[in-house]
């Protein structure tokens, strides 16, 4: 039987340590960037799609971050988020077990003022998940909030984690977004995985229109 997607992620967290993903950041240098370009404040609320068990948070955390949310599909990734940070870190932190296109929990968060996508939207490969993921973003994103999408970049790789993805440039996000949003930053960059195999990556940085 096929598996399901939390299956899918479950196992993968399961089967090695986290420093052996290939997506594997010992330092997400260019999401810090990106963030720090947006010069917001240290309480406002960041929410991390698909964060698995990324660097990001403690990152975040270290930078004084106060009011971070850390969303994925695999219940065993974030478990080894919460275990590499350790407890008191840990429990700064918003921890939300759910399929970002299905959410419950987060379609009832407000005034998001950092969405930050690294290495999970190119996975929406059917157009309604790509909707209903982008559905949740507007009703979540306040006003001059900030989104950031890190996808694959065209001409990389075409499958990640042994499934497939789509390949994304700044156009066909900034499509995807849509008119109410102005792209602050874009950039391209390679990703060295711990198996020492490149990944060219494009970084995108938006800002959502203030109401007038
Ligand atoms: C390639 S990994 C990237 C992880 C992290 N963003 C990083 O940069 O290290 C993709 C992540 O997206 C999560 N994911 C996949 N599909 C998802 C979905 N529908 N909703 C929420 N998370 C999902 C996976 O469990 C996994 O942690």
């Amino acid at each position: 039987m096929p598996k399901t997607m939390k299956e899918h992620w479950d196992s993968v967290y399961s089967s090695q340590p986290v420093t052996q993903l290939g997506w594997y950041e010992p330092q997400p240098t260019p999401s810090l960037q990106l963030i720090e370009r947006c010069g917001m404040d240290k309480q406002e609320a960041v929410l991390d799609i698909g964060s698995g068990a990324s660097t990001l948070i403690n990152a975040l955390l270290e930078q004084g971050y106060e009011n971070i949310y850390a969303l994925d599909i695999s219940e065993i990734a974030l478990q080894k988020a919460r275990a590499e940070l350790g407890a008191e870190k840990a429990n700064r932190v918003q921890w939300l077990v759910e399929d970002i296109t299905q959410p419950a929990k987060a379609f009832n968060l407000s005034e998001i003022a950092l969405w930050h996508d690294r290495a999970v939207f190119h996975f929406f490969t059917d157009p309604q998940q790509r909707q209903d993921y982008l559905t949740t973003l507007l009703r979540v994103l306040r006003p001059g909030g900030y989104v950031i999408l890190a996808a694959f970049a065209i001409g990389g790789a075409s499958k990640c984690s042994g499934l497939d993805i789509r390949n994304y440039d700044t156009e066909s996000l900034t499509q995807f977004l849509g008119s109410d949003f102005k792209i602050i930053e874009s950039r391209q960059h390679t990703h060295q995985m711990p198996s020492g195999d490149l990944r060219p990556y494009v970084y995108t940085l938006f800002q959502r229109r203030k109401k007038s």
